[in-house]
């Protein structure tokens, strides 16, 4: 594998060979110190066409961990401000002698497009409302931290489905490691084409989280309501934009996970969402904070699994046991 698209390039093999990965790179951690020398003299562009917090952290942090030099370009204070064009931008970093890039980008596919345009290995950070791997890669690990191995599993993802690269991604990722998956939306945030990802689908939350769907709830996902998705245009798969309704109020009694609907969780099952939270809205704060809640435990888990994907995508061929052998378990 040379690029890291879309969940969907993982076969269940190297999904787990990853995450088994990540549970090495998890251990530098707890270590005083935590550099291993597996990418020394590498280059990694983090490059970003839209804001984030936890995924440039955690893969600059990812990066430096594995002793790579790490450089952050936003289109923001670059020359993407004066009109330069996505395929002139990618061909410039790359000109720099960079070894990977790591990309966000506001529209689907522009992050498959610029692998049309550099040699260098190319990773999807999130391409609007497409995908977004690494979260799917992180989620998985921190799940199978709580529940074991995912086979099995169920796992229901609740929100807005039609703007979320997030939800795309685990489905495609669950589904491979053998998790059933319930999604859960509004009718108006329900993509048009979800008769195809091979999941079952609700628009009763309460049914759902009682396992009254597709029986007992092994896990639950809430995803962030898009708000600046919803602006108009297109939502991504060809419709147009019905704008955001339900209306907030609407949306967090029927859609958010407030204390009452946490009680109809059997007791293992924990919580997650991706970040950042609209609290009040999908998540309530006492889910978000409660012993069930998984949400800094994924935080602390993008930076192990996004150090495990550079190290396959980088070092992995040519030297397989490069600066791993320096994790003390
Ligand atoms: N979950 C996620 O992608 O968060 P950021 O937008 O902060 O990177």
């Amino acid at each position: 594998m040379k690029h890291l698209l879309s969940a969907g390039d993982l076969d269940a093999g190297s999904a787990l060979q990853i995450l088994d990965s990540a549970e090495q790179m998890d251990a530098i951690q707890n270590r005083v110190v935590k550099k291993l020398p597996a990418l020394r003299g590498r280059t990694v562009v983090n490059l970003f066409f839209e804001d984030s917090t936890r995924t440039r952290s955690s893969f600059e942090i990812a990066g430096k961990w594995l002793s790579a030099d790490v450089i952050n370009v936003s289109a923001k204070g670059s020359s993407v401000s004066k009109g330069e064009s996505l395929r002139d931008t990618a061909l410039t970093v790359a000109a720099l002698g960079v070894d990977a890039l790591v990309v966000r980008h506001p529209a689907s596919g522009a992050v498959s497009r610029i692998t049309e345009w550099v040699d260098c290995p190319v990773i999807n950070a999130g391409d609007g409302t497409h995908e977004h791997p690494t979260q799917a890669l992180l989620d998985a690990f921190s799940l199978r931290r709580r529940l074991g191995e995912l086979a099995g599993r169920h796992v229901v993802i609740v929100g807005d489905l039609t703007h979320s690269r997030v939800a795309r991604s685990n489905v495609l990722l669950l589904r491979t490691l053998g998790a059933e998956v319930t999604l859960v939306a509004p009718p108006t945030l329900m993509p048009s084409g979800v008769g195809t990802w091979n999941c079952s689908t609700s628009w009763d939350l309460d049914a759902a989280l009682s396992g009254k769907v597709a029986g007992d709830v092994d896990a639950v996902m809430m995803l962030r309501v898009q708000r600046e998705r919803m602006g108009g245009g297109s939502a991504g798969d060809g419709r147009p934009n019905v704008g955001y309704f339900p209306t907030e109020r609407e949306y967090a009694i029927g859609y958010g996970l407030s204390p009452a609907r946490l009680t109809l969780l059997p007791a293992h099952t924990p919580v997650l969402h991706p970040g950042p939270m609209n609290r009040g809205l999908e998540i309530s704060s006492a889910a978000a904070d409660s012993d069930r809640s998984l949400v800094l435990d994924q935080v602390r888990a993008g930076v192990a699994v996004r150090m495990a994907v550079l190290y396959h995508l980088l070092a992995g061929a040519e030297a397989p046991a490069t600066g791993l052998a320096e994790v003390a378990p």
